[in-house]
């Protein structure tokens, strides 16, 4: 009997303490967070995403969890304490508690929105002549990396660029948000040579392609009604990452390639979400690897191939291939396997010419990738597979991940 009572005080007891003191905290996305949202950090310092529960996208801590808070950006602040970071640890719901004080999630704004920075790190590429720049995030010196990428300064063109996407986070993502425009990141001294927003206008690529084919064939080779134009195709994609402003950080010509609007839109566009949805059918870490390669060249009014450049620099000099091919290298660290899928950039392609083909096609063994994507010789761009391997020995600037599987 006695035991019996002791019992049920101690379960009473603990309902009320796990009430009290152990449910944690829960942020829920649509109604919970700041005006403008600092970024948040665990304890040990990694990115804190959210997941989807019932349906609805939360940040989960448990009570008496300690997370970092920063606003990255010159000048940029956590408004309760003037600072560009802060430690804060949960109380219970929405309070948490600084330095002895309590607060409320929602008011913990930065005073503005976050903003990402650039930061050169050693020499990449096969020759180690490319410069590696990461895009991140700076909060006093503590510089978080977001993207690298290797960026021939010279040409002013990009090899690789490279990301972790994160799958459980994917499927509680921000959506919605609006597209900034690309930058040139002239400030930190890229691009300079050109004006990009230039040399990717509409006006100029018809200039571009009038001078090269002659105003007959040029026409065939831009035609807006049919998607037929060079966009400023995204390397990493800005939906592979879950915050807001770590989508808006995509936003850079050096993270960006020539690619025809038909196909940027058409397969390529479903591979980038056939990726995503693989990351979140695994909830694992994917790292992605996407790049150019090699000059498009198309046939002039001879017949004869005429490579295509979308601008000059100011010698002159044939400037901003339009690649031939883009590339994406998928690898899953926790298993060692990877796939390289390369997309053809030639929408008017009716059959396959061999220095099309850089490597073994093995498609046909893959079953995350939809296969309605594959090997169409339409204008929404062909698309095929190798091993990494095998995709490096064309193009060596691909990074060594080392001995893998097949993803497949
Ligand atoms: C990805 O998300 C999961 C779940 O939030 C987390 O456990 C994992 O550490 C995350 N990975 C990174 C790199 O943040
Ligand atoms: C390109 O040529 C076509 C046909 O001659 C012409 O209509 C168009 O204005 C030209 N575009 C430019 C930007 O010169």
């Amino acid at each position: 009997m006695i035991y019996q009572v002791l019992f049920l005080n101690f379960i009473v007891f603990f309902t009320v303490y796990k009430t009290a003191y152990g449910q944690g905290c829960s942020i829920t996305l649509s109604k919970d967070l700041p005006e403008n949202p600092p970024l948040i950090y665990s304890s040990a310092n990694k990115l804190l995403l959210p997941k989807v529960v019932n349906s609805n996208r939360v940040l989960s801590l448990q009570s008496k969890e300690s997370i970092q808070l920063t606003c990255p950006g010159t000048g940029n602040y956590l408004t309760f304490t003037k600072t560009p970071t802060a430690t804060i640890s949960c109380v219970s719901g929405l309070k948490f508690k600084h330095l002895n004080k309590e607060y409320s999630f929602p008011t913990l704004t930065c005073l503005r929105g976050i903003k990402e920075d650039m930061k050169e790190d050693g020499k990449c590429g096969n020759d180690k002549m490319s410069t590696m720049v990461l895009i991140g995030w700076n909060t006093e010196g503590t510089f978080k990396e977001q993207i690298r990428v290797c960026f021939n300064k010279i040409d002013s063109e990009p090899l690789y660029t490279s990301a972790i996407i994160n799958g459980t986070g994917l499927a509680a993502q921000d959506a919605g948000g609006s597209r900034p425009s690309f930058k040139e990141g002239y400030h930190y001294g890229y691009y300079r040579d050109v004006s990009m927003n230039e040399a990717y206008a509409q006006t100029n690529q018809e200039t571009v392609f009038n001078t090269t084919f002659g105003s007959a064939l040029a026409q065939k080779y831009l035609d807006t009604s049919k998607q037929l134009y060079l966009a400023r195709g995204h390397l990493i994609a800005n939906s592979d990452f879950v915050w807001d402003p770590m989508q808006d950080a995509t936003f850079y010509y050096m993270n960006a390639a020539p690619q025809y609007q038909v196909i940027n839109n058409g397969n390529w566009k479903s591979i980038e979400s056939a990726v995503r949805d693989l990351a979140i059918k695994l909830k694992t870490d994917l790292q992605v690897i996407t790049g150019p390669f090699d000059v498009l060249s198309l046939p002039g009014p001879s017949g004869k191939p005429k490579s295509v450049y979308l601008t000059r620099d100011s010698n002159c000099n044939q400037y901003i291939p339009v690649p031939k091919f883009f590339w994406k290298v998928i690898h899953d660290p926790s298993t060692k396997k990877a796939l390289a899928i390369i997309s053809i950039n030639n929408p008017f392609l009716t059959t396959l010419p061999n220095n099309y083909i850089l490597c073994k096609d093995v498609c046909s063994s893959i079953s995350w990738i939809p296969k309605d994507s594959l090997k169409s010789l339409s204008s929404s761009g062909y698309i095929y597979c190798c091993s990494v391997d095998d995709l490096r020995k064309s193009i060596p600037d691909i990074p060594n991940i080392g001995n893998v599987a097949l993803l497949t």
